[in-house]
């Protein structure tokens, strides 16, 4: 079956957006970079690998259901922060934007009777809650444990171990 124009409109849209978030993390890691923060550097780069794994999916999609992709430009990130907790937060406001990226297409499958597109969304909406939570998770943590150069070298080591582990939507 084929996706419908509006169905189509957004998916495309949103392999843009989930592009710009993966060039908007590579911007966090690389600010965590230059300050030798190599922990926080690679939480953020994994991100942007994830973001651009969900680009991937919304791409194989829009293929596999006869759309067109047409790919647009790609804006560029503001790049500048006070602080480090200036992107924490950034990353946490734009997990939510995102959010609602997701729920408006949700909405936008269920008003078309899309049921295939609707479960193919599903994947994303618990990845989202995920992401806000995880956003969450890291702005506490710096908040506890970051207040002294020993609390941000312990946050920084535990970073750094994060490893990219490709997402499965089946
Ligand atoms: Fe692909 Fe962080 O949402």
């Amino acid at each position: 079956m084929k996706l419908k124009e509006n169905m189509a409109k957004l998916l495309n849209e949103q392999i843009n957006a989930e592009i710009f978030s993966a060039y908007l993390y590579l911007d966090y890691s690389n600010y965590f970079e230059d300050k030798g923060l190599n922990g926080f550097a690679n939480w953020y780069m994994i991100q942007a690998k994830e973001e651009m794994s969900h680009a991937m999916m919304f791409y194989d999609y829009v293929h596999g259901n006869d759309g067109k992709v047409v790919l647009e430009a790609i804006d560029k990130p503001e790049g500048k922060f006070k602080d480090d907790m200036d992107v924490l937060k950034a990353a946490l406001k734009h997990e939510e934007y995102v959010t609602g990226l997701i729920n408006k297409m949700v909405k936008a499958a269920r008003e078309a009777d899309d049921l295939r597109t609707e479960h193919f969304l599903a994947w994303f909406v618990n990845e989202q809650a995920e992401e806000e939570t995880t956003a969450k998770d890291l702005i506490t943590k710096y908040e506890l444990f970051a207040t002294d150069g020993k609390g941000l070298y312990a946050l920084n080591e535990e970073l750094a171990g994060r490893q990219f582990t490709p997402p499965e939507n089946e």
